[in-house]
């Protein structure tokens, strides 16, 4: 099974220090395939234990299933583990894969019954293949034109029930039609630093790394509530340990590995930090709008809004207004700036 496809090379900037491009296959070692291996979201995971279980017990498919949130919380964990825990086939894929209406057919028709069609960033589908889609969903069908000009016509080809899990970090983006087609909607969250501590301790046992106890919660803490950059983390301190240190990973090897990755204390990176200077000292502390803003770290519109900013307001350093982002007082904190006098000009 391969989830090259699935997951978003694009959003990570290549320039954060975090990013890997070889992230993929390493995670799949750690990617959990059952409930119970899945850490946190305790909500989530109850109320889809009890969905699985009456679908199973009525034979049926499971529901088909929306998933909203940032970047790796597990959207497509949660997708694999509901294939597994409902031992049904899982063909994963995202909406810029699906070009024509034959490409949907193609897959569809050849689901076992059951089966799990996962699409990710399912914002991005076309038009004539959402309309498709609808129908089947609601009544697993296919609506399939035969022969061209006059003589067309259209028939109804039967397709075995399925689930579609559909997963978006941009809820917003999703058409009304399509979101009310869904049986279930869960929007997963930022970690509590609680869950990513047994993310970590269940990877570092998977990746057979030795760490301490506190070097866990210091980690845990500068994840940015993230199973995939506690991942990412616990992998470069890794480096670091067997390098430099005994190969157990301490607290000293964490706070100097942070220090050469730019990544502080609240887990923002250098990038984070060059998006509150440039809101606070190119922008006069805001508002400015997304694309400006973009342009002038360098970074893309959708990486900006997908993956830093989410995170940004989490913590409170920068405020969405209706006329753009605003640099909020913590962030002059943070950076140890002084917030404009009542005149508007900055002090240092
Ligand atoms: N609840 C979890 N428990 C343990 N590991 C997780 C959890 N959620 C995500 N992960 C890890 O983080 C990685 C990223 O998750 P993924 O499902 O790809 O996120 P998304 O699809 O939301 O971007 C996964 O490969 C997995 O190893
Ligand atoms: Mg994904």
């Amino acid at each position: 099974m391969s989830f090259d496809s699935t997951d978003e090379p694009t959003i990570h900037s290549a320039m954060s220090p975090t990013y890997d491009p070889d992230e993929d296959e390493k995670e799949a070692s750690l990617r959990p395939r059952y409930l119970s291996e899945f850490q946190g979201q305790e909500r989530i995971k109850e109320n889809l234990l009890i969905f699985i279980k009456a679908a199973r017990e009525r034979g049926e498919a499971l529901d088909h299933l929306f998933l909203m949130g940032p970047p790796g919380l597990g959207k497509t964990t949660l997708a694999l583990v509901i294939a597994s825990e409902m031992g049904a086939d899982f063909k994963p894929t995202s909406a810029p894969a699906i070009e024509k209406p034959k490409d949907l057919a193609g897959i569809l028709t050849n689901l076992r019954p059951g089966g799990v069609l996962f699409i990710d960033e399912i914002h991005r589908l076309k038009p004539a293949i959402e309309e498709m889609l609808y129908i089947a969903m609601e009544d697993f069908e296919l609506d399939w034109v035969i022969g061209q000009g006059p003589a067309a016509r259209t028939v109804r080809i039967p397709i075995p029930p399925f689930t579609l899990v559909g997963a978006t970090t941009k809820a917003g983006m999703v058409s009304a039609p399509l979101s009310s087609r869904f049986g279930i909607s869960l929007r997963l969250d930022y970690y509590a630093p609680e869950e990513l501590k047994s993310v970590i301790r269940r990877s570092s046992h998977i990746l057979d790394i030795k760490i301490e106890d506190d070097a866990v919660g210091l980690l845990a803490g500068t994840s940015r509530g993230t199973p995939r950059i506690a991942n990412r983390l616990l992998r470069r301190m890794r480096d670091f340990a067997q390098v430099k240190g005994a190969g157990a990973i301490t607290m000293d090897i964490v706070h100097e590995g942070l220090g050469r990755l730019e990544v502080d204390f609240l887990g923002l990176e250098r990038l984070d930090r060059e998006i509150l200077k440039a809101v606070i000292m190119r922008f006069g502390g805001g508002p400015v709008g997304a694309e400006t803003l973009a342009v002038s770290v360098s970074e893309s519109v959708e990486s900006l809004e997908d993956y830093y900013e989410p995170y940004l307001i989490q913590v409170g350093m920068l405020a969405r207004t209706p006329r753009g982002r605003v640099a909020t007082p913590a962030a002059y904190r943070h950076l140890g700036m002084e917030q404009p006098n009542e005149d508007g000009r900055l002090q240092f």
